[in-house]
C-alpha cells in the first residue's frame, strides 16, 4: 500500500510518500519561518500564499525521490483541518484534484490524528489503547487513543497551547521565532529556580491545562531577571504543569494503557521528554516519543494516518469540507 500525504494546515508545506509497512519513501518539507519571523507569529494570508507556491514542486520532488508516480499510489491523504483555513484549503483542494485525476480515493485526515498516530509509524510495537499527550503550537490535549478513528479527549487547554506559550515567551524575551527551540537553548544556560512562576491548574481535579497566567508572569519578570533564567524557569513551570496534568489523567483511566506517548512540536523539547519518560517508568508504562522530525508538522504523519484509515476502509468523498476547527473526539467541543 502506497499513500501520498499532504500537509498545509499551519506554516509548513509538506508532501510525503508512505507505505502501509511503515516505509517513508520520500518526505519533503518547506518551512515559512523567514516569511513570518518579522511578525513574531504565523500570518494566515502569508501562509496560504506560500502553500500555493510551495506545494506542487514539493509533490513532484517527493515522487522523484521515491521513484514512483501518482498512478502508483493507492490513495491521496490530505489534512482537512483543523488549522488556518486558507492553508488547509490549498492542501485539501490539491489532494482532491490529484485523487480525482488519478481515480484514487481521498482520505481527509484530521491534523491532530496525524500527530496522534505518528508514534505508530515510528514504533511498530505501539498498540492501542495508549495515552497521548499532544503538545503543539495550536493544541495541548490528553487523548486516549483507543483505535484508528477512536479518540477520547480527556483534557484540553482552557486558554493557550503549550507551544504558543513557548512562542510568546520567546517573543517577550526577544529570542526570535519559532520560539520553542530558542527558549530551550536559552533555558540550558539559565537557573530554573531563579524566577518564581505560577503552575496554573496544578493539583486541580480535572486534568485540564492553562498557560495564559504563566505568560503574564513571564511578561512581568522581563527586565527584572536575565533572559536565560526566565527561559529556564518558564520551561520548568511548563514541564511541571504537563507532568501534573498527565499524572492526573493516568490515574483516572480505567483500562490500563499500553504506553505513555508524546507527540506534537513541543515533544521535541528535551526537558518535556525526559520528565514524561520518568513519569512513565513511575507507572511501569512504556514511554514512546517519535523522532524529532516526526514531532513537528510534516506530511509523513498525514500519509501514515491516511494509510491507517485506508486500511480500515475509511475514505472520504471529494466534497469533504476544509475545517478550521475539528475535534478528534465527537463528544468534545472543537
Ligand atoms: O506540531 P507543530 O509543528 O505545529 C502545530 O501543529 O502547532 O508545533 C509547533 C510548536 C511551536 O509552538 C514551537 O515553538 C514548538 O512546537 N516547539 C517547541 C520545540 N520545538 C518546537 N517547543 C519547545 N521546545 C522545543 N524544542
Ligand atoms: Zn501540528
Amino acid at each position: 500500500m502506497l499513500i501520498l500525504g499532504l500537509e498545509s494546515s499551519c506554516d509548513e508545506t509538506a508532501a510525503a510518500l508512505v507505505t502501509g509497512d511503515r516505509r517513508v519513501l520520500a518526505h519533503r518539507l518547506a518551512g515559512q519561518e523567514a516569511a513570518h519571523a518579522p511578525y513574531g507569529g504565523v500570518v494566515p494570508e502569508i501562509a496560504a500564499r506560500a502553500h500555493v507556491e510551495a506545494l506542487e514542486p514539493l509533490i513532484e520532488a517527493a515522487f522523484s525521490d521515491a521513484g514512483v508516480t501518482l498512478h502508483d499510489v493507492d490513495a491521496v491523504a490530505a489534512t482537512a483541518g483543523p488549522g488556518l483555513i486558507g492553508g488547509v484549503m490549498v492542501g485539501l483542494v490539491t489532494g482532491k484534484a490529484l485523487a480525482h485525476a488519478a481515480g484514487k480515493p481521498l482520505v481527509a485526515v484530521n491534523h491532530l490524528e496525524g500527530h496522534a498516530l505518528s508514534p505508530r509509524l515510528a514504533d511498530p510495537d505501539l498498540d492501542f489503547p495508549y495515552l497521548l499527550l499532544l503538545v503543539s503550537g495550536g493544541h495541548c490535549q490528553l487523548l486516549l487513543v483507543e483505535n484508528v478513528g477512536r479518540y477520547r479527549r480527556l483534557a484540553t487547554t482552557i486558554d493557550d497551547a503549550a507551544g504558543e506559550a513557548f512562542d510568546k515567551t520567546a517573543k517577550l524575551l526577544g529570542l526570535g521565532f519559532p520560539g520553542g527551540p530558542a527558549v530551550e537553548r536559552a533555558a540550558a544556560l539559565g537557573d530554573p529556580r531563579a524566577v518564581p512562576l505560577p503552575r496554573p491548574l496544578k493539583g486541580a481535579a480535572e486534568p485540564h491545562f492553562s498557560f495564559a497566567g504563566l505568560k503574564s508572569a513571564v511578561a512581568r519578570a522581563v527586565g527584572q531577571h536575565g533572559a536565560e533564567d526566565i527561559a529556564a524557569s518558564f520551561q520548568a513551570a511548563v514541564v511541571d504543569c504537563l507532568l501534573d496534568r498527565t499524572r492526573k489523567a493516568l490515574v483516572g483511566i480505567e483500562a490500563r494503557p499500553t504506553a505513555l506517548v508524546v507527540a506534537g512540536g513541543v515533544a521535541a523539547n528535551g526537558a518535556v521528554r525526559s520528565a514524561l519518560q520518568a513519569l512513565a517508568s513511575e507507572h511501569g508504562l512504556r514511554f514512546v516519543a517519535p523522532p524529532l522530525w516526526l514531532c513537528t508538522d510534516n506530511a509523513a504523519m498525514i500519509g501514515w494516518a491516511g494509510a491507517e484509515r485506508f486500511a480500515a476502509g475509511l475514505t472520504d468523498p471529494l466534497d469533504t469540507p476544509a475545517r478550521a476547527r475539528w475535534s478528534l473526539d465527537p463528544n468534545a467541543a472543537p
